[in-house]
């Protein structure tokens, strides 16, 4: 408050105001200087300085005219001195207020304008993952075998022993068992009735015709556990389907085609299959299925051990003794089944010389399969 403001302090007298016309002119002046004042206030700090210099209670400006002026006015200047009084601070608190809504205003803008958002800036490039080898794979066998009229089940993968083994015809203490032996939740020595991470999917062959009465064609994709050390061909977990088809008189030509079908379907046209005599014990006879190595073309090479061909799963007609277990008529169906390891069909058919780099999660690797 440096500008003329000296008036404010003085009383009436001192300013030499005798009459009603000289008081308007001060409270004129008054307000001129106020006006030109404003300016002043351009932020919350410099506003808040700028109201106490003239509506502070004891040293405002309006305080300070009010006790010097008012005081001093005898009773012909008093009326001139309350109304310019009231106009005045009516003005000056107008004026206050609109100027903080101003400010405030502008700081709004301000911070708006700092989030705003460009549009026309280059954007971050995020990093967008692929589905798995494994799982594209998985989804290519699967459309194969959904064309073919066959239905899709999952099951669990902690599976009781019963299914795992005993339903599927492997009795306990039976040799065969060692083929799969696994993981069992509680220990090796767990007793029968014992749970285990499943070695094959074949356990769901029993749980789906236990469930529905003949005919059946359906696939079970899903994880698999073994004891395996791993190598370029081994993990100790992997992924399997496994097919079953149940109706009345399905015949080993039945399974033959749809193996060669598939097989076709997956490596190409040119891909030929081999069945060599095998043994388990659900399926009677037995068969492992090969195809020809497309890394090699059949040639011959690392991939193949030299052979030219690849296996890719087990197979065989349904044993009849499987169908006791699920009440199923023995002599009234027949069918075949089946069960592939997806991740080898997945090296098999893209060349790589090394299962392994399907679960070591390199990035590079993984791009390659878009
Ligand atoms: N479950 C067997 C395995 O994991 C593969 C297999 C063989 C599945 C013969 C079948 C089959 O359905 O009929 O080695």
């Amino acid at each position: 408050m440096t500008e003329k403001l000296q008036i404010v302090e003085r009383t009436l007298e001192q300013l030499g105001a005798t009459t009603p016309e000289r008081v308007a002119e001060l409270f004129t002046e008054v307000r001129a200087v106020f006006d030109r004042s404003m300016g002043a206030a351009t932020d919350e700090a410099s506003w808040k300085q700028w109201r106490d210099g003239w509506l502070g209670r004891t040293a405002g400006a309006l305080s300070l005219i009010t006790s010097q002026w008012l005081k001093s006015a005898g009773p012909a200047l008093k009326p001139s001195v309350g109304r310019g009084l009231n106009e005045l601070r009516g003005h000056i608190e107008r004026a206050i207020e609109e100027r903080r809504s101003a400010i405030e205003a502008q700081a709004a803008e301000r911070a708006a304008a700092a989030e705003r958002i460009d549009l026309t800036l280059p954007g971050i490039e995020r990093v967008i993952g692929t589905r798995h080898l494994v799982q594209q794979t998985l989804e290519e066998i699967q459309d194969i075998f959904l064309r073919l009229g066959y239905a899709i089940a999952e099951g669990p993968e902690i599976e009781t022993a019963y299914y795992n083994f005993e339903a599927l015809n492997i009795p306990e203490f039976h040799p065969a068992r060692e083929m799969w032996d696994t993981f069992y939740v509680g220990g090796p020595t767990a007793t029968p009735g014992k749970l285990v991470l499943r070695t094959h999917t074949s356990p769901m062959q029993i749980r789906i015709m236990e469930r529905q009465p003949p005919p059946v064609r359906v696939i079970v994709p899903g994880k698999v556990y073994r004891r395996d050390n791993p190598d370029a061909s081994h993990l100790f977990m992997f992924h399997q389907i496994e097919g079953l088809a149940v109706d009345r008189d399905l015949t080993f030509a039945d399974f033959k085609g749809t193996i060669e079908f598939f097989v076709r379907e997956f490596l190409g046209p040119k891909a030929r299959t081999r069945l060599r005599p095998s043994y388990f014990p659900f399926t009677e006879p037995s068969a492992e299925v090969d195809a020809t190595c497309v890394v090699c073309a059949g040639r011959g090479c690392r991939t193949c051990k030299q052979t030219g061909w690849f296996e890719i799963m087990g197979a065989g007609m349904v044993d009849p003794s499987v169908y006791g277990f699920v009440h199923y008529d023995a002599k009234k169906v027949s069918g075949f089944a089946f069960g592939m390891g997806v991740d080898r069909l997945a090296i098999l058919k893209h060349g790589i010389d090394d299962i392994q780099v399907l679960v070591q999660n390199d990035a590079r690797f993984l791009r390659q399969f878009p």
